[in-house]
């Protein structure tokens, strides 16, 4: 597409006027306390200068890509490894999916810009409306709450999965449609691949650069699991300017790193899950999207699709494991400048709330746009991509490792394989014992009672789960 310079120039003074139009009403307001004009508390850097609007990079005839200020990344392997599509517009993956309402044309338009200024390839595909479901296709049994927006996001998510059954896309990433991701998103996921592929024992010739033994790759969650009651081999990445910090790690469902081997406000481990939490973004491969479709499609183990995901690693049903992932995530969340009510369209289409009303019941207001959990974001960096900037700040400068990246000097740390083993972790040894003490006062207690030691049955279910 060709861009006139007059359109340009066009734009230019439309952002000028529109700017001095704001700059008038926020100057012009009386009452700073107002709670129905969000533009008199938009702060005034919101204001495009019209001396920055000049430097962006189109000439007449040939519109020069915002993207081409991106980092080249440093790769070692010999050039018939894979892992050199890393580079490529979808990661080294068939295909990038984002799952995003048509109606919300308003993160289509974040989505688009995000995959200009990052190289990427970004396929729509539809959410769902749960309450626009056919009665029939909804699953016979569902395990938990029955919302009609968990069906439709779940429904969403399936599409995705037929669709790569259907056309046999080989691996795919997923994410959800407010998916942020760093500015260093392509040497996170060079080492990202150097882990999983550790991890797999992979060797050339392998044909996806993360191995060819995985169904899952987590990349998006809001915390995770590893296995320290196991032998575990890790990728271990320390000082890694894009992990944030454990300040911001504000979930519940954190990894046992209870030893020195694998600890660091600035680490990231790449390791084998056992459960995670959230759907943001995660890599699937053929064989994963064949196993989802299976397990709940035609399986009665149809439940919100993050937990579905969650019990397939849990059982690892070929024996390798289902779910790699890196922790911290390497996927965050973008939370947009307005009503907090407009973040998800989930509650949007429960039939928990009235009509029209649903998903609208939070009526904060958030006055700054944020980026959860990334550290070079690229949602918070837009502009300065745009520009074709390469000194970037970080989110938050006061925690994080550096406060901000010169992209054409920058030098990503590399990472390492390290194997731990059961002993090694404090907190792990810690919890045996309290077990191990537990279980001798209940013997002690029901020999005293002089009662049959009954084993109860952990967790009692009324739905099963079936397994395969
Ligand atoms: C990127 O690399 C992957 C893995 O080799 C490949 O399947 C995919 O088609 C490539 N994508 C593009 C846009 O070239
Ligand atoms: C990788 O090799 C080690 C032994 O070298 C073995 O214990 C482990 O199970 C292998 N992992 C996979 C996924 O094949
Ligand atoms: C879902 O569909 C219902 C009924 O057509 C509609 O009232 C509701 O606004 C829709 N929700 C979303 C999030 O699009
Ligand atoms: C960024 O790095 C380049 C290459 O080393 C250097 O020329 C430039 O001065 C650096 N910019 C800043 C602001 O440090």
């Amino acid at each position: 597409m060709v861009f006139p310079r007059s359109s340009v120039q066009i734009a230019a003074l439309c952002l000028t006027l529109f700017s001095s139009f704001i700059y008038f009403l926020s100057s012009g307001s009386s009452d700073p306390s107002s709670t129905t004009n969000l533009k008199n508390r938009i702060p005034g850097r919101y204001l495009y200068s019209p001396s920055l609007n000049t430097n962006i990079p189109l000439s007449e005839s040939s519109p020069t890509a915002p993207s081409s200020n991106l980092p080249s990344v440093p790769i070692e392997e010999p050039p018939n490894d894979p892992i050199w599509d890393i580079q490529n517009a979808t990661l080294g993956f068939q295909k990038i999916y984002a799952i995003s309402m048509p109606s919300r044309t308003d993160k289509r338009d974040y989505l688009a810009l995000m995959g200009l200024v990052s190289g990427l390839e970004i396929e729509f595909a539809d959410g769902v409306n749960g309450s626009e479901m056919h009665p029939r296709s909804f699953p016979s049994y569902w395990k938990g709450t029955v919302a009609l927006g968990d069906y439709g996001v779940w429904r969403a998510h399936m599409n995705v999965y037929q669709n790569m059954v259907q056309n046999r896309i080989q691996s795919a990433l997923i994410i959800e449609d407010d998916a942020d991701w760093d500015v260093l998103l392509r040497h996170q996921m060079v080492e990202f691949a150097r882990g999983t592929r550790a991890i797999q024992n992979a060797s050339l010739p392998m044909r996806s650069p993360y191995g060819d033994n995985w169904d899952l790759l987590a990349l998006g969650h809001i915390g995770a699991n590893n296995k320290p009651n196991k032998d575990q081999k890790y990728w271990v990445t320390q000082n890694d300017p894009t992990v944030i910090a454990e300040s911001r790690r504000t979930w519940t469902r954190k990894p046992d790193v209870s030893t020195p081997k694998l600890a660091g406000d600035h680490t990231r481990i790449v390791m084998e899950i056992s459960k995670f939490t959230g759907a943001a973004a995660y890599g699937l491969s053929l064989r994963g999207a064949a196993t989802l479709l299976y397990d709940q499609a035609l399986l009665p183990n149809a439940q919100a699709i993050d937990v579905a995901m969650l019990a397939l690693c849990r059982h690892d049903p070929y024996g390798s494991p289902f779910c790699l992932g890196a922790y911290p995530m390497i996927f965050g969340r973008y939370r947009a400048i307005g009503p907090e009510s407009k973040d998800s369209d989930r509650r949007a289409s429960s039939n928990e709330a009235a009509a029209g009303s649903g998903g609208y019941q939070n009526s904060n207001e958030r006055l700054q746009a944020e980026s959860e959990f990334t550290v070079f974001s690229t949602s918070l960096n837009m502009w300065r991509l745009m520009k074709g900037e390469w000194v970037l700040p970080s989110c938050k400068p006061e925690t994080d490792l550096q406060k901000e990246v010169n992209l054409s000097s920058f030098v990503f740390p590399r990472g390492q394989e390290v194997l731990v083993r059961p002993e090694e972790y404090r907190d792990f040894q810690m919890a045996l014992a309290e077990q191990r003490k537990k279980d001798e006062v209940a013997k002690g207690q029901q020999a005293a009672k002089g009662e049959h030691a009954e084993v109860k049955k952990d967790g009692v279910k009324n739905v099963k789960r079936w397994v395969a």
